[in-house]
């Protein structure tokens, strides 16, 4: 048509944030749907069951796949004998070459060639074949039935006992060693010092959904359904996994039961099941059971963290050092970067920030939910609580005290920085002026009672990432990434943002999501998810209102888009007739300058209650406040649930979870949802969530920043600090729990 012509019916748009982004259409509001507290689109999908996870995916002559473990920590393997399981009836074959590099490469990018078969076992539970069966049952039966002859090595499976060998890892885009001036000479100098440890167990993202993976081969071709948070870079490690090119491999993740990091990466499950489905021709279907993904998988690190405080009379920070141990197998880059947050927290002239690893033959450690801040402000916003007492001033006032003009890592501005109105709102909110300044003074009963307040901050970043949005001869809008919802609101806050950017009624776009085969996004992980993919909708959608506009010759500033109509000119015509044959747009959006000229961060303020039983050293959480600023938010609702989520992950980590190492073998001990102790119901009480209007202009065109990881970074501190005040005892070896107390 002739409006194709004018128009172009596909288009690209891209943008590299270089410069400022001060224009966005989602500030002109005309439909109203950004912004608002509506529910998931996909959620009626999921309470009735017709929302399709990996594991549920149908297959024709589907088979089983059980993997089959090292019961040992560290070893040689001499041979599998697996003549036993293959005699079971219904087992169909033992695969014993699987690829041994394959742990759950967390960070991305190139892997090793493969080997064929496993020699070297590095932890226990480390995967060593796979077996296939007709049923699930012949399967697992069978992979008990394999026997794993090896030769012992020694291992290192206690950290107190291999800490002192501790070495810094090479440098990476999360720098290991950060130092301004001379922390020494300003402890010496100061008025009050806090020199303290705070130590935090191995923990588990612990997923609700157990990682799972179909694949199926059609015409050397792998379809792999599973449950990931990245699919393009999931998609590249597989194919390197298994040998072949990239454009061989589409992995499909539409649902994911939550991920916290245990996804980023592939894990065991989908090179097994690809490697066996190729061997035999058929589809296999490996789903883990809920202790391999304890043991199996990947655990976020225990940490050892040395905070040094230096301050004058009055509270002011001279110097800050927060040095950081963390361990992981051997050869593994990756660190928990405890320190990152306090890059840019609280100024200080003379500063330092250190990592280091301690090799020990534990579960490969990786990212979880808010690597570095999620267990890096347990121990500063603890050891900021010290200094308080210590000078004796309000804890909220020290940090106004501490608040840095400029970035004091780097010295660049920040986009944007809310902390203090975020604490001084928060106290409002709380009821702080109530607290009385000593600890230990507020017994009822057998309990005593007490208030704690941390901050909350979380890096901003942005990843390339694209999207297609196709409007349709019936003014329909279509958005298709292969962004990923993991439980988080990706699907609903992107149909928001191309209802509100094209004028039309949520009901009229559908987003599909998770398929490799559509545009490569950013994927869900670092919280750069709503920011990176919501940006590359938007440009689409930007895209698109300039081909409307032309269609219907105005200017685009001087036209209006509202429910499902072009209005200017005091002409207002259907969208469904200026779309010829169908518009589709790919938006693009990049990294830039933008990062590197201004610190990109979201803040909060966490509040905490809590009770201390006297007599056993029970905790009771009594109520909790966030306040947070993240830049513009898109759905109130999915964004208050991603912080009560994280302030639930915050309680676990003050007071229960911790997965503890056999020191015999390093194998998980509490591989389970019984032994390990995520917060249930009734742990968590009354939770309120506020944010603060902000828009970061530097951050992306749609001015909206981070949360998911915002709301567990400093969470755990405030429970913390609350028991202080309750009892007036400082625990620093998390999880807080009964014993530690008593
Ligand atoms: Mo997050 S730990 O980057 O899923």
């Amino acid at each position: 048509t002739l409006i194709d012509k004018v128009l172009g019916r596909e288009d690209t748009r891209s943008l590299t944030m270089n410069e400022p982004h001060p224009h966005s259409w989602l500030d002109a509001g005309a439909q109203g749907v950004i912004g608002q507290p509506l529910d998931r689109i996909e959620g009626p999908l999921k309470v009735s069951g017709k929302a399709t996870y990996a594991a549920e995916y149908p297959a024709q002559r589907l088979s089983y796949g059980v993997l089959v473990r090292a019961p040992f920590g560290s070893g040689t393997i001499r041979d599998v004998h697996a003549d036993a399981a293959r005699a079971l009836p219904g087992v169909i074959d033992v695969v014993t070459d699987y690829p041994s590099f394959i742990r759950n490469p967390q960070q991305g990018g190139e892997q090793k060639a493969p080997t064929q078969g496993v020699q070297k076992v590095d932890y226990h539970g480390e995967i060593v074949a796979i077996v296939v069966a007709e049923t699930f049952e012949a399967a697992r039966d069978a992979a008990l039935r394999v026997k794993v002859d090896y030769e012992p090595r020694d291992g290192a499976y206690v950290f107190a006992a291999h800490r002192d060998q501790a070495e810094r890892p090479a440098p990476d885009q999360i720098p290991p060693h950060l130092a301004k001036g001379d922390v020494d000479a300003a402890m010496a100098d100061a008025a009050f010092t806090i020199d303290a440890t705070y130590t935090t167990p191995s923990q588990n993202s612990a997923a609700m959904e157990p990682h799972a993976s179909i694949a199926e081969w059609r015409d050397g071709t792998l379809i792999l359904h599973g449950s990931y948070q990245m699919v393009a870079s999931d998609q590249m490690q597989l194919a390197a996994a298994l040998g072949v090119g990239k454009d061989q491999v589409r992995i499909i993740s539409r649902y994911v039961g939550g991920g916290f990091g245990s996804k980023l990466g592939i894990a065991p499950e989908s090179v097994a099941a690809a490697i066996a489905a190729k061997r035999l021709q058929r589809p296999v279907k490996v789903a883990m059971a809920r202790q391999q993904v304890f043991d199996a998988t990947v655990r976020r690190s225990n940490t050892e963290q040395r905070i040094r405080l230096a301050a004058d009379a009055t509270g002011r920070l001279t110097g800050l050092a927060h040095e950081t141990l963390a361990s992981n197998l051997p050869g593994e880059d990756f660190f928990e970067p405890a320190g990152i947050g306090t890059q840019f927290a609280y100024a200080a002239d003379n500063r330092l920030i250190d990592h280091k690893l301690v090799r020990l033959n534990w579960l490969l450690a990786g990212s979880m939910r808010a690597p570095g801040e999620a267990v890096g402000m347990l121990a500063l916003e603890a050891a900021m609580d010290e200094l308080a007492y210590a000078v004796g001033i309000d804890p909220i006032e020290l940090r106004r005290r501490n608040e840095p003009a400029k970035d004091p890592q780097n010295d660049i501005p920040f986009s944007t920085r809310l902390l203090i109105p975020c604490l001084d709102r928060g106290a409002e909110l709380f009821g702080w002026s109530d607290r009385k300044p000593q600890p230990a003074t507020d017994r009822r009963g057998e309990w005593w009672h007490g208030v704690g307040v941390a901050a909350a901050v979380r890096s901003n970043m942005l990843q390339k990432s694209s999207a297609t949005v196709e409007l349709t001869t019936d003014g329909r809008a279509i958005v298709s990434t292969d962004m990923t919802d993991i439980g988080t609101g990706t699907y609903t806050i992107l149909a928001q943002i191309a209802a509100e950017t094209l004028g039309l009624p949520l009901d009229r776009v559908s987003v599909h999501l998770g398929d490799g085969a559509a545009p490569p996004s950013a994927g869900s992980g670092g919280s750069w998810g709503a920011g990176s993919s919501g940006s590359s909708v938007y440009l689409a959608c930007e895209g698109l209102r300039e081909k409307l506009a032309k269609a219907m010759g105005v200017d685009v500033e001087a036209m209006t888009l509202k429910d499902g109509r072009a209005i200017a000119e005091n002409r207002a015509v259907e969208i469904a007739e200026l779309v010829g044959d169908g518009l589709s747009v790919t938006g693009s959006i990049a990294p830039g300058k933008q990062e590197k000229l201004h610190r990109q961060a979201s803040y909060g303020a966490h509040f905490a209650e809590v009770k201390v039983n006297a007599v056993t050293g029970e905790v009771r959480v009594e109520r909790m406040l966030g306040v947070f600023a993240a830049g513009r938010i898109l759905n109130a609702k999915t964004a208050r649930s991603q912080c009560l989520g994280g302030m639930t992950f915050g309680i676990g980590a003050a007071l229960s979870e911790e997965l503890v190492h056999d020191p015999r073998n390093g194998k998980v001990v509490n591989r389970d949802l019984a032994e390990y102790h995520v917060p249930v119901n009734a742990d968590i009480p009354q939770i309120e969530v506020e944010f603060l209007d902000e828009r970061d202009v530097h951050a992306n065109p749609i001015h909206a920043k981070g949360i998911g990881e915002l709301g567990i970074s400093g969470a755990g501190a405030a429970i913390a600090n609350a028991i202080y005040h309750a009892t007036g005892v400082r625990v620093r070896d998390y999880p807080i729990t009964c014993d530690k107390l008593l």
